[in-house]
């Protein structure tokens, strides 16, 4: 591999040994996908921060690279934590859990990263430029950075985002690589995806067909405020395949200006969206529901909003948690959002999710309109896990109860 003078140089150890380990980690990974360089990145995010998935094993190593040194050299943010770092208490985590977290976020600030906690930082101002190679690991944000913003990413894992923040590099392999992110899978839809949870379903029935392919959509059209509708596309499409950059014909950057089908491509048509409702859906009866969660990727303020015009005037039955960046919370209080959502009993929960928290325990049955979510819940969790519409989550909301004919609504248009 060809390296740069200055890469050679973080190799052999002359800026020190925290450099050094990290210079081996992105070359090791380069050598073993065949990449003939390295690029310069202009931001990572790193994922694995929470206490429940790192442990104290995750939480010595991180300290000891912190101790030998290590600094990020470009802009680093953080994926979600595994609590509320301010409502901590309020919202029921333990003083134990909440002092090992907070040791976890000191020793990545130590590094020179910021805590911002959150999987959707284009939201909160990290937005990287058209065509920018990044090194980012939550999955659902390496989605949307390929795939609506145009920038360039792999899927890192948390060490090896790690090592591109301290030493500023990244193996140029896979999307970063202009002849890797043409589409071999056409999926042409033919019925109507038009709520959130629609487009949370269809990255989810796409996503198990694709795997790691990449999918090139026609036959989508967007309302205006289309970012939501594709986070949850492309977070649902991560979950349950591996999907790291999807194009819509004339929508998506790059399918604006090229033609982003490879040679050879396999075509799919899909005219209805029950399967998928009914594959994410845990819950097929009139359970008691105990928690409903909203904003997974973490919330916009619009959709706060939209959380806080319903819960005006009303009454909460269950827990209800809608978890967002700590920025978007912030503006949401200053709107009166948080206040309309917490008067009905609800909580706008910062830096964490219910994914990455520490809730098995507490919760028993769950419900949500996030396709990635209802993927995960249930396994991380073992928490049974309701997939419906806004609708439906609105009936859970007052009463408490999963209505059962919701497996198959949202399709009936
Ligand atoms: Fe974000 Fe947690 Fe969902 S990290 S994408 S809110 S599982």
């Amino acid at each position: 591999m060809q390296l740069t003078l200055e890469e050679r140089a973080m190799l052999e150890g002359n800026h020190g040994p925290a450099t050094q380990r990290a210079m081996e980690i992105v070359v090791a990974l380069g050598n073993i996908y065949g990449a003939e360089s390295l690029v310069p990145v202009e931001s990572v995010q790193v994922a694995g921060v929470s206490y429940k998935n790192l442990g104290e094993a995750g939480l010595d190593f991180l300290n000891q690279w912190a101790v030998d040194g290590a600094r990020a050299r470009v802009p680093t943010f953080l994926n979600p934590a595994g609590l509320d770092l301010l409502q901590w208490q309020d919202l029921g985590f333990s003083p134990e859990f909440a002092h090992k977290q907070q040791q976890v976020i000191d020793t990545f600030v130590r590094m020179g990263i910021e805590a911002t906690c959150t999987c959707t930082p284009y939201l909160v101002g990290h937005v990287p430029s058209p065509n920018a190679h990044l090194a980012w690991a939550e999955s659902s944000a390496v989605s949307f950075a390929n795939s609506v913003l145009g920038a360039r990413t792999n899927r890192e894992g948390g060490p090896s985002a790690l090592a591109s923040a301290i030493t500023g590099r990244t193996a140029n392999y896979g999307l970063h690589l202009e002849e890797n992110r043409k589409a071999t899978l056409r999926v042409q839809i033919e019925c109507i995806v038009d709520e959130i949870s629609d487009w949370a379903a269809l990255g989810h029935l796409v996503g198990k067909v694709a795997r790691n392919r990449i999918p090139y959509f026609t036959g989508l059209t967007l309302p205006d405020s289309h970012w939501d509708h594709l986070k949850a596309l492309g977070a649902a499409m991560a979950a349950s395949g591996a999907v790291a950059l999807y194009h819509i014909e004339g929508m998506t950057p790059e399918a604006q200006m090229n033609d982003m089908l490879a040679s050879t491509y396999e075509d799919w048509t899909i005219t209805e969206l029950e399967n998928a409702y009914e594959a994410l859906n845990q819950e097929h009866s009139s359970k008691d529901i105990d928690i409903v969660w909203l904003g997974c990727p973490h919330a916009s303020v619009e959709e706060i909003e939209r959380l806080a015009r319903f819960a005006k005037g009303r009454s909460f039955v269950p827990t209800v948690w809608i978890t967002t960046s700590r920025q978007a919370r912030e503006r949401a209080l200053e709107e009166g959002y948080v206040k309309s959502i917490e008067d009905a009993g609800g909580k706008v929960v910062a830096d964490t999710c219910a994914v990455v928290a520490p809730i098995s325990d507490r919760f028993h049955h769950m419900a949500t309109l996030s396709g990635k979510g209802a993927h995960y819940i249930p396994s991380y969790h073992n928490i049974p896990t309701f997939f419906g519409t806004w609708e439906q989550l609105e009936h859970i909301m007052l009463t408490g109860k999963s209505p059962i004919e919701a497996i198959t609504s949202g399709q009936a248009k």
